[in-house]
């Protein structure tokens, strides 16, 4: 199997040396847990170091959210998206069609196209299921999505909001099934966690492991390890590996 080099910094242990190709992985999480800094992350470096052209597709926050991060984090977009290597755009549903998910499906793989894309973002497919009235069509379309994806050839991240304080996979209880993989994030100040909950293909970490957002970005400890009450439920962290063998 062919795996695509997540540009993640420490992901890649975690999973193999990478996603599998062509695979579509949900990123899953709260608000503000870092699923889109995780997907910029992905798309820049998978540009800038691999050569692997990438498009992300924002549905509900503006493109300049993401140039602010980029901007922070000192990531020189701007050669990359005049050599068609990075591209950012921001999707309006048309109004006639939005509950069509298989038609944005179809406009979405377009712009993959156009540029000859192997990385593609779409952020999120919450926003893009909102249209859709039932969970039954939800699932259906998800599929429809999932399909149209396939045929791509692109290595895909769908992020996905979830609400509550307990890892959620998903909104609507559908999505993380028809994903080849999922990647959790969560959130529970002051930490962060990722968990890789599925990666079809692949023997991945099982383990909780802690991650950080800091001025270089979104960085995996690949080496830690914490205990699934210390992520959900907060109680005193429990870490394997190297800190505590310091401490001990
Ligand atoms: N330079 C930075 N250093 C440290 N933390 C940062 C930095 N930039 C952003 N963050 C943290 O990342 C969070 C935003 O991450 P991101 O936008 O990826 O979240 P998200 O999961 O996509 O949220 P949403 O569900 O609202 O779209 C901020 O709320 C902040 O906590
Ligand atoms: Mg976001």
């Amino acid at each position: 199997m062919i795996r695509v080099k997540s540009g993640v910094q420490g992901l890649d242990e975690l999973i193999e040396g990478g996603f599998p190709e062509s695979s579509s992985v949900l990123v899953s999480g709260g608000a503000g847990c870092g699923k889109s800094i995780f997907c910029l992350e992905y798309l820049y470096n998978g540009a800038k170091l691999y050569n692997e052209p990438g498009v992300y597709i924002t549905l509900e926050e503006g493109p300049h959210n993401l140039w602010w991060n980029m901007q922070r984090f000192k990531w020189d977009f701007l050669p990359l998206e005049r050599a068609n290597k990075l591209k950012i755009f921001k999707f309006e549903p048309d109004l006639a069609t939005r509950d069509n998910v298989e038609e944005q499906a179809k406009r979405i793989a377009e712009k993959a196209k156009d540029m000859g894309a192997k990385r593609l973002v779409i952020d999120s497919i919450t926003a893009l299921s909102f249209w859709v009235d039932d969970i039954s069509k939800i699932r259906y379309a998800m599929y429809l999505l999932v399909e149209e994806l396939r045929k791509l050839n692109c290595t895909t991240l769908l992020t996905c909001e979830t609400i509550g304080d307990k890892m959620e996979l998903s909104r609507f209880g559908v999505e993380e099934f028809l994903a080849d993989g999922i990647v959790l994030l969560h959130f529970r100040p002051p930490h962060r966690f990722i968990f890789i909950r599925k990666m079809r293909g692949t023997s991945h970490s099982k383990a909780i492991h802690p991650f950080d957002i800091t001025n270089d970005g979104l960085i995996v400890n690949p080496r830690e390890e914490v205990s699934w009450d210390a992520a959900t439920l907060g109680y005193g962290i429990y870490m394997k590996g190297q800190q505590s063998e310091n401490r001990d």
